[in-house]
């Protein structure tokens, strides 16, 4: 079986993860937490990016909480997010006393469509949330012109982007403020969690620093100046990522050239009811290959049957979930997410799949026979 996500991820580097650990757990300072390793990686990523600041914390997900928290954003305030994602997108703004506004994606790219955005504020709206998806970044141009226009926050989520650009701007850098995700499976993964939060407004990345710290403000101990939260960036996970940083490239290189053969092979099967996403070209970003495809639930069994794992982001649209349908206004619909929910299917695109299985995983899909499948779950009227 080829694995969605494999399990030997770190295996190259294996070695260095074990002298990492040895390293910083034989270290006469005894430092595990926001130690200097945190500092240094800090200050790499900031360099790699051309950030003012980056702030390592605990998860892609305290990253949204402390940027919400730090733009203030709270009770009486609306924050327009996409109808399709990840559960962050809602849970975060909701955690800070907000109110997220779901907004449909655009069909096809599976991201947040900017006029519907536009269309959606208010006079209680405060910020924007866009978030790049599974093969391509948001409109970034545009959901920053809304944002200027109507004197909004712009939080970029770039939990999946590590690495994207777009018109020459790096994913995470678009906005007010963006945010990382450094789990595992990401393209900037480690052997464990973590997150950042990247500006170039002092201020934010000064109450960032504060918030993922107790809200304290690293000078005095225990003179608590906000409510914070316990989100502090762990030294092991620090030097492997700063370890792991200058090989980034390489492993986006990969993705990419996969994502390339994989949309050229698939261009042809629109009758069959299978779509890549648009061609290469700017503002793409792999950390996973999402397709959409009529027969969802028979193309994934038929990878299955051909030994190639697959996985649904995500099954339903944010609003549908028990946990977030108290913020679906009645009646309200959400028709390319649903869409998307039913359609999307995601496939092996992690960079060190052979050529051959990258081939045999092609050919899968193209091999796929929709018509046998007609009545299957996964297709939708
Ligand atoms: C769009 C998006 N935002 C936020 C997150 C949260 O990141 P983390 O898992 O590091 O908390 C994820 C995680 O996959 C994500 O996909």
């Amino acid at each position: 079986m080829i694995p969605f996500f494999p399990p030997d991820l770190f295996e190259d580097e294996r070695e260095t993860l074990l002298e990492t650990v040895r390293t910083v757990a034989t270290a006469p300072e005894q430092r595990f937490i926001l130690g200097s390793h945190t500092a240094h990686f800090e200050e790499r990523l900031r360099d790699h990016l051309g950030a003012a600041d980056v702030v390592a914390c605990g998860s892609g997900t305290m990253a949204l909480s402390i940027v919400l928290r730090a733009m203030e954003v709270g009770a009486g305030d609306e924050v327009i997010v996409p109808a399709f994602g990840c559960a962050p997108l809602a849970s975060t703004v909701i955690e800070a006393g907000a109110t997220p506004l779901f907004v449909d994606i655009d069909p096809w790219t599976m991201v947040l469509d900017p006029d519907l955005a536009e269309q959606a504020v208010t006079s209680r709206t405060t910020a924007l949330m866009p978030a790049h998806m599974f093969s391509v970044m948001a409109d970034m141009p545009r959901i920053r012109e809304i944002a200027q226009r109507h004197g909004l926050h712009l939080v970029e989520d770039s939990a999946v982007a590590q690495g994207g650009s777009l018109l020459g701007h790096p994913a995470g850098r678009w906005g007010d403020a963006g945010v990382f995700s450094f789990v595992q499976v990401k393209t900037f993964g480690t052997a464990g969690e973590g997150g950042a939060v990247v500006t170039d407004t002092p201020e934010l990345g000064r109450l960032a620093r504060m918030l993922r710290n107790h809200g304290q403000d690293g000078r005095t101990r225990f003179t608590h100046h906000r409510i914070g939260y316990n989100s502090r960036f762990d030294e092991i996970q620090a030097a492997f990522l700063t370890h792991r940083l200058p090989t980034l490239d390489d492993r986006l290189q990969r993705r990419a050239r996969i994502a390339a053969y994989y949309t050229e092979r698939f261009a042809p099967l629109a009758e069959r009811g299978i779509q890549p996403p648009p061609p290469d070209g700017d503002g793409r970003c792999y950390y996973v290959y999402s397709l959409l495809a009529e027969h969802r639930d028979a193309l994934r069994d038929h990878l299955a049957a051909n030994g190639v794992a697959s996985h649904v982001y995500y099954p339903r649209p944010l609003p549908h979930h028990p946990a977030f349908a108290a913020f679906a206004p009645e009646g309200a619909r959400w028709p390319n997410a649903e869409r998307a929910s039913a359609r999307t299917l995601a496939l092996p695109i992690f960079p060190h799949l052979t050529d051959a299985q990258v081939e045999h995983i092609a050919d899968t899909v193209c091999t796929f026979a929709p018509a046998a499948h007609e009545t299957t779950a996964g297709a939708t009227p």
